[in-house]
Parts: C-alpha cells; structure tokens; sequence
C-alpha cells in the first residue's frame, strides 16, 4: 500500500468555518456573517461563525497542528470581505493581507506548500445586496478579486482553486435557497447562478493565464464535490441511465464546459429542456452559452480539484414533482444500501472514491487528479478515541492506492477534511470533520489531536499503509 514517491498529503479548512473575528480588524460582512445573525433555526441552535475556531488569532496554534501531522500541503480559502470589505477592490483591507501573508509564510517556511481558495461559500455581503451569483455583473467583481489575490500572494502561491463547490452552492444558496441568501429561486436561480460562476471561473483562470502565469508558473482549478451514483439495479437500463444523469447533473455540468468542450451535457440540456416543457414552460430553464463564450470556457483548469464524500444507489423516477427545483429536472431516486455504514450524512463507500476517480480518468483524458477534501463527520460529542471513523480512513486510503497503482490514475494529492472540528454551515458544530478535537466551549479554543490524527500522521511519515 505504497504511495507514489512525492505524494501531497494535506488536510483543509475555510475562512468561514474556522477563522471567527468576523468583525476584526476591517473585515466586512459575508453572506454567512447576516444569515446567522438574522437566527431562524436555519442553522443549528442558531450557532454563527463568529468565534468558530479562533484561527484569525490563534493562527499559530493551528500551524502546531499542521506540523504535528507532517502536511506536505495545507488547503485554506481567503475571506473575500476581510480582503475587500465592500467586495471591490475600491478599498483594500491591509489588515487582512498581512493575515494571510503570514499564513503563507509560516507554511513555506516549514516545508507545506499552500493551496488556497479564493472563494469558498462567503461571499461579501455587499455583492449579495447586487444581486449575488444570480446577477452578470458579478463576473467582472469576481475577476477583479481574483486579480488582486494573484497579484499579492501568487509570488508564493502556486496552486489556486478560484471556487469550492460551487456545484453544491448553486443549488443549496440559489435554487433550495437553505445556505444564504436563503430565499428560494425554484427550478432557475440555481442554473443562472451555476451559469455565472463558471463564467467568473473562466474569467479568472485567463486573467492568470494571461498576466501572472508566465512569471509566477502555478496553477489554477476549481474544486467540484462529486458523489458516485451506482444503478440500484445493476441490470435495469433506466437504472444505469439514471445514474448517469446524476453524474451529469452532479459533476459534468461544470466539468464538461470546464475540461470538456465548453458547453453543459447533452443530457442535462435534453432533461431540462423536456421537463420544462411537460411544466408549461415552451423554452428550457438551463441558461445557454453563446458559441464565443463555450471557446472562453472550455480548458481553463490546470488540473482538476475533486471532493468526495460518500455515494448513493440510483433509481429511474419519472414522477418527481414532491421533488423541489432543479432536483425535479434529473428524474431520479437516491436510495442507500443497508449494508453500508454511515456517519451522520456520509454513507461510507470507499469503493465510490475509486469508480469516481477512473470515470473522471476516462472522461477528462488522464487529468492530475487533487483531492482538495474528503472526511467522516462525527456528531457532537465525539470522543477523542475514533478508532472507527480511522477505519473509514484506512479503506479510503486502500482504494485511492488501487485507483492510482491499479487503474493508473494520475492523484497527485489528497487533502483531509478538515484540519480542525469548525462550523458546519446549517449544521453548525454539531458535525465534527476534524481530525483535531477543538472545544467550542472553552475561549482559549484548545486543539487536540484525535486518534485519527495520530494514525494520518503515520501514513504521511510512511507515504501509506505499510509500516504499522
Ligand atoms: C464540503 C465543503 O467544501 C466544506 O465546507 C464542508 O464543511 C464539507 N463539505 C463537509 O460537509
């Protein structure tokens, strides 16, 4: 269970959920910052982000951890409003830039190489007042920040995603309307958002193509979560269809355009066009890109950044109108087998990772593959001793080690979720993905190293599974 020489073993975090100081030093409002503090049980006993973790103080106490692991890469997202309060780079917050300057450094100085978010669920308040992802003109915003961040930190930072999920974002922020701004857009807001995030993607990824790649020589990917659908009966066509319209939807509605040829799949825009129609509507709800706008957007990933979780069984369903927004359009069932085991929300399918990565392999012709996270959630309280979520871990390892020594997958690197237990979005700190302990109780927020972390920093210290 050898690892290829050289592989990236990091762990991730987000501003949001760990960084706290919501107001320090300049910061400006996120949308996170007005949702949890509007209440409404949206999120968890109406926890917020305020404190979370304490990283924007306590830092140093997060880089003990990172060198107690033995992190080859460390994966955390820049606040957009502590950088621009406003969104704009009208005012530049200096504060901020000095934060994460610090950050970088201390990572280069002890050997961990930085990949960092730009945009990661938080978007400034002030951009949501315009309209947020469901307005155009946040593209050109969307570029300026980017600009500014390659600008400042690319001297250093050589490995950028521009957005996390913003597959799971469109949906759960713009179409449910769950995440904030929290008003639900049905069956549209979430295709005109996923629409113009790609656009603002691929916007970013020239601007560093064009003015910061050849001096600075990184790279630039956009982190998509994908869940592998299997058939639940593997011998029913409509069941392997279904499938793959889960994928479609899923992963290659940002995948294709981005790594493909420019333009959603053929299957998504069919479903789309065919279930708008049986609901009155005579022109498709999916939005679609002009024939100049598919050649801006087709190749502009460097590499391509994946998230996996868990996986469902699928089934064929016509009648999906009990179905909300967008959810209506894939036609499907997500069923899970009995026999899989779960913590909380995440049904545990090492198996998943690996049939993911080789459909990924053979759709997007042999990409460099980065995990940019996978992890177990634990509920609250969870003991320090997890030796069963380390168990979940070690299959997932023994997988991701076939799918690269067997199936020759091209992973360069794989990133644990999360470095620290954080704020779970509308789950708030009830769910625990940290591989260290941090007590949301105590203010001096302690650190302390689950069991699991212990055994990862074995499996880093020996590039795999053999050796103990
Ligand atoms: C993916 C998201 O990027 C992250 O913010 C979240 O905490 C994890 N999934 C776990 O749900």
């Amino acid at each position: 269970m050898a690892f290829p020489a050289g592989f990236g073993w990091g762990a991730a975090t987000s501003a949001y959920q760990v960084e706290g100081g919501w107001d320090m030093d300049g910061k400006g409002p996120s949308v996170w910052d007005t949702f949890t503090h509007q209440g409404g049980e949206r999120v968890f006993k109406n926890q917020t982000g305020d404190v979370a973790c304490g990283s924007y103080t306590l830092w140093e106490e997060d880089l003990k951890c990172i060198k107690q692991l033995g992190l080859t890469h460390y994966r955390f997202s820049l606040s957009w409003s502590r950088l621009l309060p406003d969104g704009t780079t009208g005012f530049i917050n200096q504060k901020g830039v000095n934060y994460y300057n610090k950050i970088i450094d201390d990572l280069l100085t002890n050997g961990v190489t930085p990949i960092v978010t730009l945009y990661h669920f938080d978007l400034p308040q002030a951009l949501e007042d315009q309209g947020g992802w469901l307005s155009e003109s946040i593209i050109e915003t969307f570029d300026q920040y980017a600009r500014l961040c390659f600008s400042t930190f690319g001297d250093r930072v050589k490995q950028w995603i521009t957005m996390n999920e913003p597959n799971v974002l469109s949906l759960l922020a713009y179409d449910l309307g769950f995440f904030p701004p929290g008003v639900p857009h049905l069956g549209t807001g979430g295709y005109q958002a996923a629409h113009n995030m790609i656009k603002a993607h691929a916007r970013s990824w020239h601007s560093y193509d064009s003015l910061f790649r050849k001096e600075q020589k990184g790279m630039v990917s956009i982190s998509l979560l994908a869940g592998w659908p299997e058939p639940a009966d593997p011998s029913s066509l409509s069941d392997q269809e279904a499938a793959k319209r889960a994928i479609a939807f899923h992963l290659d509605f940002f995948a294709k355009p981005i790594f493909g040829d420019g333009d959603y799949p053929e299957v998504v825009k069919s479903q789309v066009a065919s279930v708008s129609k049986k609901q009155g509507d005579p022109s498709s709800r999916l939005p679609e890109f002009t024939e100049e706008e598919k050649r801006t957007i087709k190749g502009t990933a460097d590499f391509f950044a994946v998230q996996y979780y868990t996986s469902r069984l699928v089934k064929h369903r016509e009648d999906t109108k009990g179905e909300r927004g967008i959810l209506q359009d894939v036609e499907l069932e997500f069923l899970t087998d009995p026999s899989w085991k779960s913590m909380d929300w995440v049904h545990v399918v090492p198996w998943g990772l690996r049939k993911l990565l080789k459909y990924i392999m053979d759709t997007y012709n042999n990409p460099v593959i980065y995990i940019t996270e996978n992890g177990f959630p634990q509920s609250d309280p969870a003991s320090l001793d997890d030796t069963q979520r380390w168990e979940c871990f070690r299959q997932t390892f023994q997988e991701l080690c076939k799918a690269i020594q067997v199936d020759k997958v091209n992973v360069k690197v794989y990133c644990a979720w999360s470095l620290l237990d954080n704020f779970e979005w509308t789950q708030g700190y009830n769910s625990r993905f940290g591989l260290f302990h941090v007590d949301f109780e105590d203010p001096a927020r302690p650190r302390v190293p689950y069991s699991s972390a212990k055994e990862y920093a074995k499996v880093i210290r020996n590039n795999g599974l053999d050796g103990h």
